[in-house]
């Protein structure tokens, strides 16, 4: 048997939403340069358009679609345009995911991290919660939806859902509502799991830990924070988009055949505790 046959995803119809930065373009840009076509999906016209020219430079079969996964028709219109564009979708990244602004702590690391009122429970309005859930949550349940109409004629599908450590680890320096959003993503990914097994389609998850992207304004490129996260992780470093790359293609790819309904961490061994 040659396994390395099995990473093969030349010539796989992909999807990404939030395929415009951090993560989801890093999954993008691996498909890409392993031969796939991939529509990268997002609500930014500018990233996109500027991610796609820059990937078409580099010969990568890339195309950009604008659409904000709230708004679920548009998004159902932008994942039938891709499956129509290739003759098929294979992949389908649900990664487009906001930051939910203050959690009860103000600092993610370090000695003191003082409470902020601001982000006390009783404070926390509806208006912030539902903005929340409508993208982290919602909109990872209407983009696997629309990827799903498409895998099970086929019987075949590769869904990868981006949770994050925080879907099962506690963290007050993050706002409830992306915490209940993750968890929920994390728990719908079995469920979808269980559900499309019998027709060829998996449904995984990533679960990174700290990564240097733009989400909530970019705070994770402020190198004091990257230092101070960096003490607690037990590698001592915090991940960049590319570490991701190679478990997006294993997912993505038929050398994952067998594996369904799992979430995969990585995060240099944070969610383990603090070692040194
Ligand atoms: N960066 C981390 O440390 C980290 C950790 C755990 C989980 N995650 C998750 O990874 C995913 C990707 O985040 P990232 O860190 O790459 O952030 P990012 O901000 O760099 O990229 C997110 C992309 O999603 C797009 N987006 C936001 N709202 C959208 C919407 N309504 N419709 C369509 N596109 C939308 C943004 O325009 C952006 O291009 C998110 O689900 C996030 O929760 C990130």
């Amino acid at each position: 048997m040659n396994v390395s046959n099995r990473f093969d995803v030349n010539g796989f119809g992909v999807v990404v939403t939030g395929g415009a930065s951090g993560l989801g373009l890093a999954y993008g840009e691996v498909l890409a340069a392993h031969g796939a076509h991939v529509t990268l999906i997002d609500v930014d016209a500018v990233a996109l358009d500027q991610h796609t020219t820059r990937l078409q430079d580099q010969g990568l079969d890339v195309r950009g679609a604008v659409a904000d996964v709230t708004d679920h028709p548009a998004l159902d219109r932008a994942i039938d345009e891709a499956a129509e564009a290739y003759g098929r979708l294979d992949v389908a990244f649900a990664n487009a995911g906001i930051d939910p602004g203050v959690g009860f702590f103000g600092a993610w690391a370090g000695d003191t991290r003082p409470r902020v009122e601001e982000g006390a429970l009783e404070r926390y309005t509806d208006d912030r919660w539902n903005h929340v859930i409508d993208i982290n949550l919602n909109g990872i349940f209407a983009t696997v939806r629309a990827a799903v109409r498409h895998m099970r004629p086929r019987r075949f599908g590769r869904i990868i859902i981006t949770t994050s450590l925080a879907a099962t680890v506690v963290e007050g320096a993050i706002g409830s509502s992306y915490l209940a959003a993750k968890a929920g993503a994390r728990h719908f990914m079995h469920a979808v799991a269980l559900e499309v097994a019998a027709y060829g389609i998996t449904c995984n998850a990533i679960a990174p830990g700290f990564f240097v992207t733009n989400i909530g304004g970019g705070h994770a490129h402020n190198r004091e924070v990257q230092a101070a996260i960096a003490k607690d992780i037990p590698m001592h470093r915090v991940g960049h988009p590319d570490d991701i790359k190679a478990l997006a293609l294993f997912l993505a790819s038929p050398a994952s055949e067998y594996i369904t309904g799992q979430e995969i961490v990585i995060d240099g061994g944070w969610g383990l505790g603090i070692a040194d």
